[in-house]
């Protein structure tokens, strides 16, 4: 058995690239996701490409109660993970008033305590096989956007936790890599769950557009660095952004602030 990555939202997007790049350097890999058949076929393709051992394992991330069962099952597959790359997720779009409970709570477990938990989960395989995790975090983290608070905090705690983690693993041998996406032409944006009042508001992105399987790349070579442990920001425009997102943050916070209540005035009332 070669060295075994798992990559969780392998289905689509960043993560069927990530899945396609890991497979042509020869990693066996566990994609997970929701839609078996998507990732069966992914398997099917992979295996047939490059020789590899791949396995589909459907579950859905958000329910956290049973994710030590389906830990077990990765486990019951005779395999040590070496690579744990947590990207799955998704977001939730609008007035915070009309935003299902229930939707709430998938994306904060789906984006934030999904990722913990399959950390802490394959602790000792990653000790074992001096490994790494990898964190699929967002620019966004560090910028905050009315409607979408509830994606970015979760990708600011993420981004918190990544660091801490980067620091506490280190002397088990583990690495911790957090990845920093600008807009990306996934199907993401189609997935956001989107509230009545933000369906008829859809922005454009506000930046460039990056390639998934550039992205993929980036983090792969990371990946196969074993000197490396420490932030990925993919694209030229973002790397640059990234400097300059921290020490401005009260300044965005102010822009964000003017923009938003000229573009919705009006739109909302919250009740009056
Ligand atoms: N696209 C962007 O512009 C952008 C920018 C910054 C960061 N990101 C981050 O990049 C990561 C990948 O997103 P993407 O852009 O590739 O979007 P995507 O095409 O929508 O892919 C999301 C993946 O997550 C899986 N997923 C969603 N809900 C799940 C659940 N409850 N349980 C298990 N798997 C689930 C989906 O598969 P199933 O539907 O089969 O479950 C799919 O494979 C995300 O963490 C996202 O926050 C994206």
């Amino acid at each position: 058995m070669g060295r075994v990555a798992l990559v969780t939202g392998a289905s689509s997007g960043l993560g069927k690239e990530l899945a396609r790049e890991l497979a042509s350097r020869r990693y066996d890999l566990v994609l997970v996701s929701r839609r078996r058949d998507a990732l069966e076929g992914l398997v099917e393709e992979l295996r047939a490409g490059y020789g590899i051992n791949a396995w589909a394992v459907d579950y859905d991330l958000s329910n956290v109660g049973g994710i030590n069962e389906f830990i077990s099952k990765v486990k019951g597959l005779g395999i040590t993970i070496k690579v744990l790359i947590n990207n799955a997720g998704a977001g939730v779009y609008g007035p915070l008033n009309e935003l299902n409970e229930e939707d709430i709570v998938r994306i904060i477990n789906l984006n934030y305590i999904a990722p913990i938990l399959l950390t802490k989960g394959f602790l000792n395989d990653l000790a074992r096989e001096r490994g790494c995790v990898v964190n699929v975090i967002s620019l966004a983290a560090h910028i905050p956007i009315p409607w979408l608070g509830i994606y970015t905090s979760t990708k600011a705690a993420l981004a918190n936790i990544t660091d801490s983690l980067r620091i506490e693993l280190k002397p088990l041998g583990i690495r911790v890599i957090g990845v920093y996406p600008g807009y990306m032409r996934t199907n993401f944006f189609s997935n956001t769950i989107a509230s009545p009042t933000a369906s008829k508001a859809r922005e454009n992105p506000m930046g460039p557009v990056l390639d998934p399987a550039y992205v993929a790349r980036e983090i792969a070579n990371k990946v196969d660095n074993p000197n490396f442990n420490g932030d990925v920001v993919p694209g030229t425009a973002y790397r640059i952004a990234s400097v300059f997102v921290r020490p401005l943050y009260p300044l965005i916070r102010y822009y964000v602030g003017r923009w938003f209540s000229r573009k919705y005035r009006g739109i909302i009332n919250y009740g009056k």
